[in-house]
Order: structure tokens, then sequence, then C-alpha cells
């Protein structure tokens, strides 16, 4: 529904980026026009795919990068609907733990809960929720060979108790609530939601193998916490045995000659396949290379099934090699990154928003999917990139969680995080070298870093985060009439803006006293 006044300003994109060529355009130089609208912004849906089995029920994944993602940040992805991809600065042997943590993971059953042993005292375990600061009181009791044997209750975890010891103040095994690990198969929040309905007053449930041995935990308060954000209608991403989803990044080894080393490649993708993994990455610094195009063929051969994103390349040429290669999703972006220093140590890149309209008119051709890899610093870009993109990478924005990796330190009264390039120097000795080309322990190469390192001040929960994301993707699409995704994509008008129009477009002109996340 538009007049032909606003035809000729606000195009669509077939029309304005090749108009704006040769110019190479980014997030702020450009904004999208508003159109008719009955959608509703909490209603819009922002279901999107990575490849055709996989799916996200929100368009963002945290980056595999070591100061963004590892398990603990893939688990919170994943329960938000994203994905994590772990990165791989590590020993394979531990990203494959890691992987394996996010796998098994179930939320709201606590997998490894805190024991005690049936001849503690009662002063043992109040010496241990000291030292330890634990807020709850309550704990499975077990045998050395992990064998329930009963549940000491919070009631009886008291200073006039200190004398008692454990097997004369607990519930004996025969009047604790159990549940087989059978029986939680399929969805166990359901499962545990049930249980608690059927038993008034009774606040935890245990699980326990074939020969009684505890397996996990399920508290009432952990159980009504999901039942609430599923209300709210944050849905986790989850594979068919209900397990949450993961993705990994992965670079082939070589041996001595250059050559890839095939079978240590394939070994540790089957290591990561058996534990699981839904999404390997291939993320290189550029992806439109021999070396990219045959691991990525590798990967296709040896396992058909397997989602497959494989970047990042800048180019329609590069599309479409990585295509044929056999990725499923084509990562754009050659020095957008926050960290990233690519386009003034080697001259080279592509505006993120040319690249990625450039990419996507490719990969419609081949049924890829695109993601939008870097540059991300707010969730009107993150609106912008979908409208070429299906899904978006974010480093920085996710950076200051407290679920990235990395200690937190204060600095003037403030709290910041680490966070650094995976082309920084630091990065590329503990592992990230091959990304960029160099090798790890070649101390003759010269090695140009092509990332920093930084810091990012501690923001709040990843939760909160994609909260303010989630929902400023919304508001755009509400204001383009778009009920979804493909949507977005087709109602799309885009307008050029002036530095000017940059500056008019942010808060100015005020003195800012509160910011859209001081809350
Ligand atoms: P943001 O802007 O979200 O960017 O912080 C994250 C993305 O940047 C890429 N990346 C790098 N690019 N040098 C680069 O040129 C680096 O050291 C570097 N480290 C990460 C990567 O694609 C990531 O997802």
């Amino acid at each position: 529904m538009q007049s032909s006044i606003d035809q000729r300003f606000y195009q669509p994109a077939d029309t304005f980026f090749p108009q704006n060529a040769p110019f190479g355009l980014t997030y702020d130089d450009v904004s999208l026009a508003t159109q008719y609208s009955e959608v509703l912004p909490r209603a819009a849906v922002l279901e999107t795919h990575l490849s055709d089995s996989v799916q996200l029920h929100i368009p963002i994944i945290s980056s595999d990068m070591d100061t963004v993602t590892e398990s603990t940040m893939a688990i919170a992805m994943a329960n938000n609907g994203g994905i994590g991809l772990i990165h791989y600065n590590m020993p394979n042997k531990e990203q494959v733990r890691e992987v394996a943590r996010v796998k098994n993971n179930i939320h709201g059953l606590i997998q490894d809960p805190i024991k005690v042993s049936a001849d503690q005292y009662i002063a043992d375990v109040l010496d241990l929720i000291e030292a330890k600061g634990f807020k709850f009181s309550t704990f499975p009791v077990v045998d050395d060979k992990g064998t329930l044997l009963g549940l000491l209750p919070g009631r009886v975890v008291k200073n006039r108790y200190r004398g008692v010891k454990v097997v004369d103040a607990m519930t004996a095994r025969q009047e604790v609530f159990t549940i087989k690990q059978k029986e939680i198969e399929g969805d166990p929040i359901a499962v545990a939601d049930r249980f608690f309905n059927d038993h008034l007053g009774i606040h935890k449930l245990l699980v326990v193998n074939e020969n009684d041995k505890l397996c996990g935990l399920f508290t009432l308060s952990d159980i009504e916490q999901i039942a609430e954000e599923t209300r709210v209608h944050i849905k986790p991403t989850r594979d068919e045995q209900f397990r949450l989803l993961c993705g990994a990044a992965v670079a082939a080894p070589r041996k001595a000659d250059g050559s890839i080393d095939k079978d240590a490649f394939v070994g540790h993708v089957g290591h990561l396949v058996d534990e699981g993994i839904d999404v390997i990455a291939l993320s290189t610094a550029h992806g439109f290379t021999q070396g990219v195009g045959q691991s990525v063929r590798l990967l296709r051969e040896q396992f058909p099934d397997l989602t497959l994103i494989a970047g990042n390349v800048t180019s329609a040429a590069g599309v479409e090699f990585l295509a044929k290669a056999g990725a499923d999703a084509i990562k754009v972006g050659q020095g957008p990154g926050s960290i990233c220093t690519t386009r003034i140590v080697a001259g080279v890149g592509i505006p993120q928003f040319t690249a990625l309209y450039v990419a996507s008119k490719e990969a419609a051709k081949h049924g890829v999917r695109i993601i939008a890899d870097g540059g991300v610093t707010k969730s009107g870009d993150i609106v912008k990139a979908l409208t070429l993109a299906d899904s978006v990478i974010c480093g920085g924005l996710l950076a200051g969680c407290p679920e990235a990796p990395g200690t937190i330190m204060e600095i003037n009264g403030k709290l910041y995080k680490q966070y650094r390039g995976m082309g920084s120097l630091e990065a590329m000795a503990a592992g990230s070298a091959a990304r960029y080309g160099h090798k790890k322990n070649d101390k003759q190469a010269k090695v140009a870093a092509e990332g920093i390192e930084a810091l990012k001040e501690v923001s709040d929960s990843l939760d909160k985060v994609l909260v303010q994301l989630t929902g400023g993707i919304q508001s755009g699409m509400g204001y383009l009439g778009a009920k979804d995704l493909p949507t977005l994509k087709k109602n799309a008008r885009y307008i050029r803006t002036t530095h000017a129009g940059q500056k008019e477009s942010a808060p100015h002109d005020v003195i800012e006293v509160k910011t859209a996340n001081d809350g």
C-alpha cells in the first residue's frame, strides 16, 4: 500500500541497492520506511531456519568466540529460543565436553545436585552451606557409589541439631519421592509439572536410574519459573529428543605438508556428532578459499544430514562456492565486527549491509540461508539485517552478559568483562590462528593481528538482553506490517541517511539521565 511518491523515495532492495552502487552501505547508512500495519509487535513471529532441519525460535546466534560462547552461554541461548556456537580455542576433547554439557542439560532438572553422606553431621552440612554460600538447605543423601539413601530436609538443617548425624535426621529412602530416569524422557518438564500438581506440598522430586543411583533433582520453584516463562512465550530450541540445540565451530587441522588432516578432522566432528551436535560452523575470516571449500565438501560427504554453516564471505561468488560445496547457511561479514581490524590491517572488507544484499541475491538461487555476522550494535541493526538475512550472529552485544566466559573485573567502580577478537594476538596464540590463515605455534611467521583485545561493561543476564533485542525486532516488524520474518523481507523499503540524519536518529539535544536499558 504505497503511493507513487512513496515508491520514488522508499525503495525495495532490488531498486535501492543497485541504485546506490558502487557505494558500500552499512546499517547506519540506511533507514527503513514504515508500512501500513495490522500487526501488533508482540504478536510478530520470530521463527527462522538455519537449514531445512534446524529451526530457531528467535533469529539470534551467539558468536563462536572464546569470550562469548561456551556451554553456559549456549545453554542460555537455546533456552531463549536461539543457538550458541561453541568456539574452538580449546582442546578437541574439551570442546566435545562443552557440547555434551549443553546436550545433556535439562532446564529445570539439576543434573548433578549437591549431595551429602549419611555419616556426616548436620554441623558439616551447615559448614558446607556457609562455605559455598548455598541458598538451599535440602540435600539428597547418597552412599559412595551414588546410590540414594534418603533426603535431608531443610527443616532439620538447623544449629540446634548440629550434633545429629545425617542418617538419623534424613527422610528414609522408601519415603522419598523419586521418579525413574526413563519416565522423564520426552518432556521432563511436563512430567515434573504433573508430579508437583499431584503431590501437594512436595517441593523436591529426585530422579534415579535402574540401580537407584541419583541422576537429578527437580525443584518446584524451578518448574514454576519455567511454566511462567512458557506463559510469556519463551520457547527453547530443542532437538527431537527434547535436548537443547547446540552448535560448534571447527577448523580443519593440517598436516605438515599443508594438506587437511582428514582423519583427525572427521574424527573430531564425529565425536561432536556422537554427542548430538546440531550445527557445525566452519568459521574463517576468508571462506572463499580452496581450504574451506575442501573442508565443507569433506564434512558434507561424511555427514550428509548435518547442518553446516560456512564462511565468511561477502560476494555472490563466495556464496555460490560454499553453497555448491554443501553448506546450508553462509556467514556474511568481513570486517564489520566491533573488535575487528581486518579492514584496517588488510584493507579488505565490504560494508555489511551491501554485503548482505549481494550475498542474499545469490543465496536465493541456491536455497541456502544467510547469516549476518558482526557489526550489530543495537536491535535496529538486527531488524535491518533481517530484511536481507535469515539470522544474525552477535558477539559484542552478548560479551558483557554473565553467561559469557571470562572473569569480571572492576575498574574505577565499574564492572567489565574481557572481549577479544579471535584474530587478536592473544586469541590466536590460544588456538584461533587457523581462522586467519596462520599457524598457532609458528614463531617465525609474521603474524598480523586482525582483531583487538577489549573490555565490555558487564550487562544484564542474557535473558534480559534478549528480551530487549527481540522486543526491538518485533517493534520493527510492527512498523513494517510484518507478521513474520519472510514478510519483513517482502515489506522492507529503504532510504539512505546522511550524517545529519544519523544524528537525528539517536537521542540529541538533551542531557541523558536514563538510558533505555536503565530499567
Ligand atoms: P560483533 O560486532 O558482534 O562481531 O562484536 C562479532 C564477529 O566478529 C568476527 N570476528 C573478528 N573479525 N577480527 C575480525 O576481523 C577478529 O579478531 C575477529 N574476531 C571475531 C566474527 O565473525 C564474530 O562473530
